[in-house]
């Protein structure tokens, strides 16, 4: 792969991949490009291997097989070391990305700038203002997390996720266990942040609506490989059973 054309330069490039833990076989050769400014979302029953694609992206866990390339860097090998820089540059949401109980609201959303060196308090409650004000809740940046419900906590998560700025954002369920509405507003915001910070973006969710709303691309995973890779309109339109199957939530 060239370094001299950097601007069009996949941001994520999967080739080949293989993951095997235990006895199953999570991917067998998958292959995907997530391209700078795109928001793709990742759909696929439950045991399909979404979070562990994210684990992949983010060189959390290492392939038995194949390459993971970031911004044309092959990080397949790269230690933790030289994976924090990239990872500097990225906002995560995990599945049940708990916060901190003992943290308010503002300290978790700042937390990821005190790891990455920033030490003035000012400076840190300052930008973690900035971002809850971004996801409306910046009346509530001193209280502890306790004192929220679900759909807030969800959302001080993702003021944590985009404290930085980050160039691109991946999410691990985001809407879980919220009502449609909460759900709505996360995924609304989601797409906001987006906009705002012309991110590339990688959502796991098996939520229909939050497909619509957020998916420039979705991507369906089944059996270790991308079944169906188009846009939400289009994968409506699938003949593909398997496809259509999973968006009627029947099972075989
Ligand atoms: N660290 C691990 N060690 C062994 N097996 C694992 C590990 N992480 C995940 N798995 C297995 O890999 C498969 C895929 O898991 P994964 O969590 O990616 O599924 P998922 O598609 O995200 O499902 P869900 O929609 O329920 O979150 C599952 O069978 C899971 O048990
Ligand atoms: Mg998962």
């Amino acid at each position: 792969m060239s370094d001299s054309t950097p601007e069009t330069e996949p941001y994520f490039r999967v080739c080949g991949l293989e993951t095997r833990l235990g006895k199953r076989t999570i991917f067998d050769r998958l292959d995907l490009d997530i391209h700078n400014g795109e928001s793709v979302v990742i759909m696929g029953r439950s045991g399909e291997g979404k979070s562990v694609l994210l684990q992949h992206l983010l060189g959390l866990m290492k392939p038995n097989g194949g390459d993971i390339y970031i911004k044309g860097a092959n990080i397949t090998s790269y230690s933790e070391e030289e994976l924090r820089p990239l990872r500097k540059k990225m906002g995560i949401m995990f599945q049940d990305g708990a916060l901190f109980d003992f943290l308010t609201v503002a300290e978790n959303v700042s937390f990821p700038l005190s790891e990455a060196g920033v030490s003035d308090e000012e400076e840190l409650n300052e930008k973690a203002r900035q971002a809850l004000e971004m996801v409306g809740l910046a009346e509530h940046m001193n209280v502890l997390p306790m004192n929220l419900s679900g759909g807030m906590r969800k959302r001080v998560a993702l003021a944590r996720a985009t404290v930085g700025h980050p160039d691109c954002i991946l999410c691990d369920e985001p809407t879980a266990g919220l009502d449609p509405v909460a759900a709505g507003d996360i995924n609304e915001l989601i797409r906001e942040m987006v906009d705002a910070y012309r991110a590339t973006s990688v959502v796991v969710t098996h939520d229909i609506s939050s497909m619509n709303q957020i998916a420039d691309r979705v991507v369906m995973l089944m059996d270790g490989k991308i079944i169906f890779s188009g846009s939400p309109k289009e994968i409506h339109e699938s003949e593909n059973v398997d496809v259509r199957d999973f968006l009627a939530g029947r099972t075989r």
